[in-house]
């Protein structure tokens, strides 16, 4: 059966047979996109709140690294020495990462090491003809104990390649920039602006950063291909700890770069597809302590700036793409075990992958200043409980038609005790997880509509050693993701025209009971089409819209903005409670 279908670009499709199913079905390049050369270098976005401690001129600036990324496939990271300003005093630490490209290029994975540590995970954006370029300023005031450090190595990774099709080198130029909030207004010092995170406490960042990472001879990242290839790290953790959270940065790539699209492995081989992205639609980044599972993620789906269709990503890139969020698991509850001087094997796997991933941590933990050896922190778990887990996959095709679903379900509480200086406190962790993705293709497949949800619930409960609630904080974070997308292939050109529609959102709430709530909203829905032949884009069109609002009672932002066949059309920020009072200090520091 051949349908002909006449596209408004004159050109004609014949429904493909399941061979002709393209391979690279989600990520492409704009090589073969005319460009209009008369243009200036374009500037790309990722939307997010401005730092609030941004506001004065830096005290310092150091200019670290200015690297062209040009032949960098295979080689170890870039790096260069650091060591804090002399005769700087500051209070934040804000990284800059600008870039420019000119030509064209596919995507890239970058990330940013100091000291073995992770501070950046971003990746590029596909340069055009006329030039593009960007800056990502992030918030890297959590790292201030490795900052503080002389003789240390910044490393670099970002593999590209140059050739005659291929042209794009990226240019990158590598800034700290150091502030001093004392010198601001009081009520700016507060709070740390953390992208993604709505976390008004104050935080004092971390005593101590142990990476989990690796050698570095590929970048420190831990490359994991399967779900047994677990990758991970020894670590000894000072006595006088009372408070360990581990952060995991982590990326998607190869056969796994779309996983929530990926069919069950029964689909492809009943009909002989060549595609190598199965394994069904659910990964988890799981953390473990000598073995034990002790935390885990599923991440945010961020889409990079090939992905689905590449007009949507310019000059708006996604969610995430310019500065991929890391996620915090608390390990305090296990100090009891790791506060016994022995090494613990902290290690990183995600569950039903297949090649490749990018993940890596950093072992952020907080000592008593007040307990010196002798001195010892004391911790111990009161009540496991009984984790639960469990798994729900149905699929149901015939041909390449057909519905599957896969849903989990986590819920733990964990209750524990930490004696310091500052006295005996018990916290109880409530967690719960919900994700949950379906997916349906119709059309011999060419039509597919994915659907995916990521649920998760955090609820702690600090208790003083009389038993009475010091503090109560519920966090709710939300992924839901949408698209639907067709494709329609032609034989006589070997090209496809593909139509899809993309809806995902990062929304989080945090609540302190009898303080302040935080809020995040973040949501890009974004149309449009694209003839490709292989990876390339011929032809395309597309809209994105992008609504952001942050909201934590003191400090305001939103922000509406849309951009439609690779130009911004639209852009209204607004800091809606400028006129509010600015509130400080009313929040119980733990
Ligand atoms: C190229 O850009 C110029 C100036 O921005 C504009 O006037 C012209 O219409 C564009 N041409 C095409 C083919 O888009
Ligand atoms: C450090 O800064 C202070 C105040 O800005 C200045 O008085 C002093 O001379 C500086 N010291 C050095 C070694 O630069
Ligand atoms: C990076 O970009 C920012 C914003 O465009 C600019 O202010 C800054 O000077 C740039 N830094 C470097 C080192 O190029
Ligand atoms: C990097 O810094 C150099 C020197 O200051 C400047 O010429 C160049 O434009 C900068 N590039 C970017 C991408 O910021
Ligand atoms: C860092 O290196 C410089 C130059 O090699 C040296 O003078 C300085 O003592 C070193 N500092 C530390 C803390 O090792
Ligand atoms: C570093 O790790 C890589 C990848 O796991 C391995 O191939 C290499 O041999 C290691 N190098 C060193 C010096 O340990
Ligand atoms: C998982 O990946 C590792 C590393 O590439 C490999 O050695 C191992 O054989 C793989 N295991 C399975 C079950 O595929
Ligand atoms: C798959 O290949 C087998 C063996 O070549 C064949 O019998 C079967 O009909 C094929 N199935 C489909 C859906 O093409
Ligand atoms: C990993 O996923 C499988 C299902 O694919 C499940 O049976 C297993 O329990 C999961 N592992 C963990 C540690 O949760
Ligand atoms: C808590 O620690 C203090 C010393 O920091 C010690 O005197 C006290 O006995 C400890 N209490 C418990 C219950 O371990
Ligand atoms: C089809 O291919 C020919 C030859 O490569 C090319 O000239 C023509 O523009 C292509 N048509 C489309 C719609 O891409
Ligand atoms: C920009 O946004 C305003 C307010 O939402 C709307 O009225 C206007 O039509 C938009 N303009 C474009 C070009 O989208």
């Amino acid at each position: 059966m051949a349908i002909l279908i006449f596209f408004f670009i004159t050109i004609s499709f014949i429904a493909p047979s399941s061979s002709s199913l393209p391979e690279h079905h989600f990520h492409f390049t704009k090589t073969g996109l005319r460009h209009n050369t008369s243009s200036q270098p374009q500037q790309y976005i990722e939307i997010s709140r401005p730092l609030s401690f941004t506001n004065l001129p830096p005290s310092c600036t150091f200019h670290i690294l200015t690297h062209d990324f040009a032949y960098t496939m295979g080689l170890p990271p870039v790096s260069a020495s650091y060591s804090p300003p002399a005769n700087c005093s500051w209070t934040h630490v804000a990284l800059q990462f600008n870039v420019s490209s000119k030509g064209e290029q596919y995507d890239r994975i970058a990330a940013i090491w100091l000291d073995g540590a992770e501070l950046l995970r971003t990746s590029t954006a596909e340069p055009t003809d006329d030039g593009i370029f960007w800056t990502v300023t992030k918030d890297v005031t959590r790292y201030s104990s490795i900052l503080v450090n002389e003789n240390i190595s910044l490393s670099v990774m970002m593999e590209n390649l140059v050739n005659d099709v291929y042209t794009g080198v990226y240019q990158v130029n590598i800034s700290f920039l150091y502030y001093n909030s004392k010198k601001m207004d009081v009520s700016l010092s507060n709070s740390y602006n953390r992208k993604m995170k709505p976390d008004n406490e104050i935080e004092k960042p971390a005593d101590m950063i142990i990476p989990i990472s690796g050698n570095g001879s590929e970048g420190f990242w831990f490359r994991i291909m399967n779900e047994s290839d677990l990758h991970g790290q020894s670590v000894i953790i000072p006595k006088n700890t009372y408070k360990a959270v581990i952060e995991i940065y982590v990326s998607s790539h190869g056969y796994d770069e779309f996983w929530y699209t990926n069919p069950p492995d029964s689909y492809i081989q009943m009909n002989n597809l060549t595609t190598k992205r199965g394994h069904g639609s659910y990964r988890e980044v799981l953390v473990n302590i000598d073995r034990m599972l002790v935390g885990s993620v599923i991440p945010f789906p961020v889409i990079f700036t090939g992905g689905i269709n590449p007009m949507y990503w310019g000059p708006l890139v996604s969610i995430g793409a310019f500065d991929l969020p890391s996620y915090d698991i608390d390990l305090t509850p296990y100090l009891g075990l790791l506060l016994d001087r022995q090494a613990h094997f902290l290690e990183l796997g995600v569950n039903d992958s297949i090649p490749f991933w990018l993940v890596g941590a950093n072992l952020h933990l907080w000592v008593d200043n007040n307990c010196v050896l002798p001195c010892e922190v004391q911790a111990k778990v009161i009540d496991f409980g009984t984790p639960k887990f469990n798994i729900e996959r149905s699929s149901s095709f015939l041909g390449l038609d057909g519905s599957f679903e896969v849903e989990i379900k986590r819920k733990s509480e964990i209750s524990y005790w930490v004696n310091s200086t500052t006295g005996k406190l018990t916290t109880i962790i409530k967690r719960e997880l919900k994700f949950k993705n379906e997916m349906n293709f119709y059309l011999s497949g060419t039509e597919k509509k994915i659907k995916q949800k990521v649920e998760e619930e955090i609820e702690v409960s600090v208790l003083s050693n009389s038993g009475g609630t010091i503090s109560k904080t519920k966090v709710k974070r939300k992924f839901p993701l949408t698209i639907t997308s067709k494709t329609i292939s032609s034989m006589e050109n070997d090209t496809t025209l593909m139509l899809s529609d993309l809806d995902h959102e990062w929304k989080e709430k945090k609540k302190l009971d009898g303080g302040p709530s935080t809020s995040l909203k973040n949501r890009q829905q974004c149309n449009g089409w694209v003839v490709v032949q292989g990876r390339n884009v011929l032809h395309g069109g597309a809209t994105t819209q992008q609504t952001y609002s942050y909201d934590n009672e003191a400090d305001c932002y939103s922000r509406t903005v849309s951009a439609a066949n690779g130009k911004l059309m639209n852009d209204t920020a607004n800091i809606l409670c400028a006129a509010a009072p600015l509130k400080f200090g009313s929040f119980s520091a733990l």
